[in-house]
């Protein structure tokens, strides 16, 4: 195994080794961020190695090993283990992903590097601090708007009209396309981000929905939804395999063709 330096300009400590599990001759090697608020230490990477052999092969199923085998402070998020709760979303190997849904083989590497979601401040280790995010999503009012009287069963679609839906009712709010949005990152105070403007489209662009210019109004402004500048880093990440860009597009064409 490869003996680990960070680079001198790091902004972290190199953190501790931690003793490879005896007797195993399957191993992984991991560098995990650390950061504990309450040391008043600067945020350090870790080095573990997992025993493939006794471990699944998630990389979620390997912080969960070290948690359970060898270090019970690591903390992250992770509900679901299933792709669909969207919590344990981090960095992985430089890449914004959900750690139940990617191999460990995936990442074709003899280290995985793993870090909490990109410029979002952290609470411990890999949890990042999601209050603003949820916050943001809520300000585009994620629920259907009616002023017609309720109809006795449903609201009913045709087939056609749900079919727009598709593509964007997936999104499991996970964060990762928001945190790999560099307009995100230098606006992410005043620009929705990619995640709550996907989920505004979604409701735009739902049929039963009797709100479409309020919602057009409350988006119409210079950074909450017009910072966006198409860089597509939202669209590369999602491991869904949703496309916030071409959604912020879409509410770009609606905001047109109301002013002509
Ligand atoms: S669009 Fe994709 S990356 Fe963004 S929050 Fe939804 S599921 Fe996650
Ligand atoms: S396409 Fe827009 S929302 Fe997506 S990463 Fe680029 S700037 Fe951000
Ligand atoms: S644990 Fe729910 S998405 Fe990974």
């Amino acid at each position: 195994m490869a003996q680990f330096t960070l680079p001198k300009n790091s902004q972290y400590t190199e953190g501790k080794t931690w003793p490879k599990p005896a007797g195993a001759s399957n191993l992984q090697a991991f560098r995990i961020y650390r950061w504990n608020p309450d040391d008043g230490q600067n945020p350090r990477i870790d080095t573990y190695y997992v025993d493939r052999d006794d471990c699944g092969p998630m990389v979620l199923d390997a912080l969960l090993w070290i948690k359970n085998n060898v270090d019970s402070t690591l903390v992250f998020r992770r509900s679901c283990r299933e792709g669909i709760c969207g919590s344990c979303a981090m960095n992985i190997m430089g890449k914004n992903t959900l750690a139940c849904t990617l191999g460990i083989d995936d990442c074709e590497s003899d280290t995985i590097k793993i870090y909490p979601l990109p410029h979002m401040p952290v609470i411990k280790d890999l949890v990042p601090d999601l209050t603003s995010f949820f916050a943001q999503h809520a300000s585009i009012q994620p629920w259907l708007q009616t002023e017609t009287a309720e109809p006795e069963t449903e609201w009913r679609q045709t087939p056609e009209e749900r079919s727009k839906l598709d593509g964007l009712y997936e999104c499991i709010l996970c964060a990762c396309c928001t945190t790999s949005c560099p307009s995100y990152w230098w606006n992410g105070d005043r620009f929705l981000g990619p995640a709550a403007l996907l989920q505004a489209y979604r409701w735009l662009i739902d049929s039963r929905d009797e709100a479409t210019g309020e919602r057009l109004d409350n988006l119409h402004d210079p950074f909450r939804l017009y910072r966006c500048h198409t860089i597509m880093n939202c669209a590369n990440t999602c491991p869904k395999g949703l496309n916030p860009a071409k959604a912020i597009a879409e509410i770009k064409k609606m905001m047109i063709a109301r002013t002509v």
